[in-house]
């Protein structure tokens, strides 16, 4: 369940709650909020910072129970760093950390006072929706294939109340519809894929469209796409019993004959490598495959849900990648859509396999504004970048600029990797228009330059995020990533 949003601009002193956020810098300086807390209860805080019970370290919380001169329960204090280098990332992180804290509290509502604290360049509504988003992140639980539990459970949070005044309240709103967006990818993404297989997501975006009077859902299958010409999409899917999918959802919000902007999401739901086998250790991280498909889905129910005035298409390119008798192979030659051919030199190269016939697919039957597509695409973007930046690649320097702000607004950051034609070399092929993989070397910007092959004539961008989609190890989550990035995209668009 989302969590419940409202604002507040009760003193922390006197506000009837569960719990109270307030923060303090380190070296005992103390925000207005944890000020007033503080003479409340006659130099309570100070005290506790005297005895370095309350450090003020970014990101750590000191919990006061039902501390004299206060009318909440518990008073929360989060360390916010050094007051001088206090950013936009830092803001995050502390309601991050403070939100993971309170979930674990026995109580269902809290005050924030944390949205009080000053963040340079940013106004009251840019720090509630952050406040929010992070909270709601830290929230967010996967349920969907435990057994069920024990209704005698704990207390669980379920709204936070933010002090900011009115002039905040698109910020809220904006959070709320992000949440739901980012929600919306977080349970596709985290599903196991025998759950959530191509016709699963298929299934998933038509209910979405369901009794929506501007948004529709087609849905190609492996028949209708042979037919188009979709060889490199379905040569993949070929060693799946779970066969392919061409999911289209479009959204009419803006005006008839405007050209519509279009996401473009990998949706592999498993990528075992195929016949190109990958190795055991980490295999299971591969249904995250399709973050790219639930990104993009994400990014589109977050902009119905906010009404967004403009026209926007999600096409996912959904298969299985497995090894098989029918499997296709190294050294296979296929035909594109775009009528390209493509030398396989290895099926573990499989996203940008069924990216391309899709983006060909997009662009020729939408001629959109812009087109960018997501995808979970290279393991060398994760060496490049970690698990913090997306990879951004484009040859349109001001559709790349819009991307990098988005992502520094929102704090779902990209970084720019290069698209010199210098690198298009490593993808000659002696038998094909184009070899699926280029090598050792730069990896990440090869396989955005073979994507790059099936865009021309399109204002395109790639987005890799192979580090950003899930958190890694045994209990790593989907993040939701990149649908607040695309829905700030959108939302500068107008
Ligand atoms: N889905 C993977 C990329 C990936 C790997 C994402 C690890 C996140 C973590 C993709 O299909 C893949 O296998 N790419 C290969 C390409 C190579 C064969 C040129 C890779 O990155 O190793
Ligand atoms: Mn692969
Ligand atoms: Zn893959």
């Amino acid at each position: 369940m989302t969590l419940q949003f409202s604002l507040g601009t009760a003193a922390p002193e006197t506000v009837d709650a569960a719990c109270v956020l307030i923060g303090v810098y380190e070296h005992g300086v103390l925000t207005s909020a944890a000020a007033r807390v503080d003479s409340a209860t006659d130099g309570l805080i100070k005290r506790q910072v005297e005895s370095g019970d309350i450090s003020g370290k970014a990101g750590s919380t000191t919990l006061l129970f039902a501390p004299a001169g206060v009318a909440a329960k518990r008073v929360l204090v989060v360390g916010l760093g050094a007051q001088k280098s206090f950013d936009s990332a830092r803001f995050q992180k502390v309601n991050l950390e403070a939100a993971r804290v309170l979930g674990k509290l026995p109580l269902t509502e809290a005050v924030s006072y944390l949205t009080e604290v000053d963040v340079p360049g940013r106004d009251h509504a840019w720090r509630v929706r952050v406040a929010a988003l992070a909270s709601d992140h830290a929230a967010y639980r996967y349920t969907a294939t435990f057994k069920p539990r024990d209704k005698s459970k704990q207390p669980e949070l379920g709204a936070i109340t933010f002090a900011a005044g009115d002039d905040a309240h698109a910020g809220l709103d904006q959070a709320r519809a992000i949440a739901e967006g980012v929600r919306f990818a977080r349970d596709l993404a985290n599903l196991p894929p025998n759950i959530c297989n191509p016709a699963y997501i298929a299934a998933q975006a038509q209910a979405f469209a369901e009794g929506k009077d501007k948004v529709s859902c087609k849905v190609l299958d492996e028949v209708e796409m042979d037919k188009l010409g979709f060889g490199s999409l379905l040569a993949v899917g070929r060693g799946s019993v779970n066969k392919p999918r061409l999911i289209v959802l479009q959204y009419q919000g803006g005006n008839e004959g405007d050209k519509p902007y279009a996401f473009v999401g990998k949706g592999v739901t498993f990528d075992s490598g195929g016949i190109s086998l990958k190795p055991g250790a980490g295999m299971e991280e591969m249904k995250f495959d399709m973050g790219g498909a639930a990104g993009v889905l994400g990014a589109f129910v977050a902009a119905v849900k906010m009404g967004l005035k403009l026209n926007l298409v999600c096409v996912v390119p959904s298969v299985e990648n497995m090894p098989d008798g029918d499997s296709y192979r190294p050294s296979d030659v296929l035909t594109s859509l775009s009528g390209l051919t493509i030398e396989v030199l290895n099926t573990d190269a499989e996203g940008r396999l069924i990216l391309c016939d899709a983006l060909t697919y997009t662009a020729q039957t939408f001629q959109p504004h812009t087109l960018i597509d997501a995808a979970t695409l290279t393991g060398a973007c994760v060496i490049a970048l970690g698990k913090h930046a997306t990879g951004l690649m484009s040859k349109h320097d001001d559709l790349a600029a819009e991307l990098l702000a988005a992502g520094e607004a929102t704090l779902d950051r990209a970084w720019r990797l290069p698209l010199w034609d210098d690198y298009q070399a490593q993808l000659d092929s002696g038998f094909a228009d184009v070899a699926n993989i280029g090598g050792k070397s730069a990896g990440a910007i090869t396989a955005a330059c073979f994507l790059s092959r099936f865009t021309d004539g399109q204002r395109w961008a790639h987005l890799d995020i192979a580090g950003t989609a899930w958190d890694e190890g045994r209990k790593g989550l989907a993040t939701g990533r990149p649908v607040a990035l695309l829905v700030q995209w959108l939302l500068n668009q107008k």
